[in-house]
């Protein structure tokens, strides 16, 4: 396709569904989706890309690749266009479009856009995929559905998945699932009497769901081993400088439980529940001192004060 085609194809794909929103990448010729200089999500790609390619142990041509809520198709083409085989879905046609057009320009026949919801997600339907990208996805959904696509999320994948996510940072409100509590917050997605037209134009927003949740990082880290997982990585490098506090990389891995050779005492199933960061519970305990022990400390050398306060508050 020469400079003239691809401009006008990329035009004609605005007009219809707006210009492209975060997925800023090169259609060739130099012609970006967005802008020649860093615009969108550029950095989050490089991280997600390098854990792909780190952590998986086959080339990233020979991996079979699912990515869920696509967006503008910016990860799957990446992927596509190093060789691997992708799968991409999204729930929003405008999204889904543009995702098309670019692998259509890019000549990439090795990936597939679905336009479906997520929650459908199943292996009779998608088959299994070696590595699951469930990026900016999971705090999209409500209670039980964002639970349950765990589930499904796991059911999927071979061998590792990479979730980008918003966390909760206090456990505001519980949530059961399969007889267990997990702690977050609900948040507004689109506001009561918000019409289905509406909702469709909020390109990032969940499809349908009015709320969603935020889950705490323990308590994600407590459902991705209570689905399966083996093992779960926090990811800091490579770095994205901008990212809020309250948003993490995490690796899951689809591994074998190992038994130790060495402790057998240390049962199978062994688990510890983590630790929810209750506000009170970060209030320092700093014991009492009276006045009058105050003066006397004051007065005593301070290695004597030392082996007093070890002995009494046994620190
Ligand atoms: C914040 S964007 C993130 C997209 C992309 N994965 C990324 O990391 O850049 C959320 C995307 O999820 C899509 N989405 C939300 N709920 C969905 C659902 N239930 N099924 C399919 N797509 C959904 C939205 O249309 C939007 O494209």
């Amino acid at each position: 396709m020469n400079e003239a085609e691809i401009l006008n194809g990329k035009k004609a794909i605005e007009e219809r569904y707006g210009p492209w929103t975060a997925h800023n990448f090169s259609l060739g010729k130099d012609i970006f989706t967005m802008k020649t200089e860093v615009a969108g999500d550029e950095v989050k790609l490089r991280r997600v890309a390098q854990i792909v390619s780190d952590v998986s142990n086959r080339p990233v041509g020979d991996l079979h690749i699912l990515d869920l809520a696509c967006l503008e198709g910016m990860y799957s083409i990446e992927f596509a266009q190093q060789g691997a085989r992708v799968c991409a879905i999204e729930g929003r046609k405008a999204n889904i479009e543009k995702a098309r057009f670019a692998a259509q320009i890019l000549s990439l026949s090795n990936v597939d856009f679905y336009q479906d919801d997520v929650r459908n997600l199943s292996e009779e339907k998608y088959g299994s995929f070696d590595v699951v990208l469930c990026l900016g996805i999971l705090y999209h959904l409500n209670a039980p559905d964002l639970f349950s696509f765990l589930e499904k999320v796991f059911n999927v994948c071979r061998s590792f998945v990479v979730i980008d996510t918003h966390i909760s940072l206090y456990p505001e409100e519980s949530f059961q699932y399969n007889g267990r509590l997990y702690w977050g917050k609900t948040v507004l997605e689109h506001p009561p009497n918000t019409t289905v037209e509406e909702k469709q134009k909020k390109l990032w927003a969940s499809l349908d769901n009015p709320t969603s949740v935020y889950l705490t990082h323990p308590s994600l880290c407590c459902l991705l081993t209570h689905v399966g997982f083996t093992s779960v990585y926090e990811c800091h490098i490579p770095e994205e400088p901008e990212k809020p506090e309250n948003r993490v990389t995490f690796l899951a891995i689809k591994g074998k439980n190992e038994n130790l050779a060495t402790c057998p005492q240390l049962q199978k199933n062994y688990a510890r529940e983590f630790k929810e960061a209750f506000p009170q519970d970060n209030r320092k305990k700093v014991p009492s001192v009276r006045p009058g022990w105050r003066i006397l400390g004051m007065l005593l050398p301070h290695r004597l004060k030392d082996l007093l306060k070890r002995i009494l508050f046994s620190v």
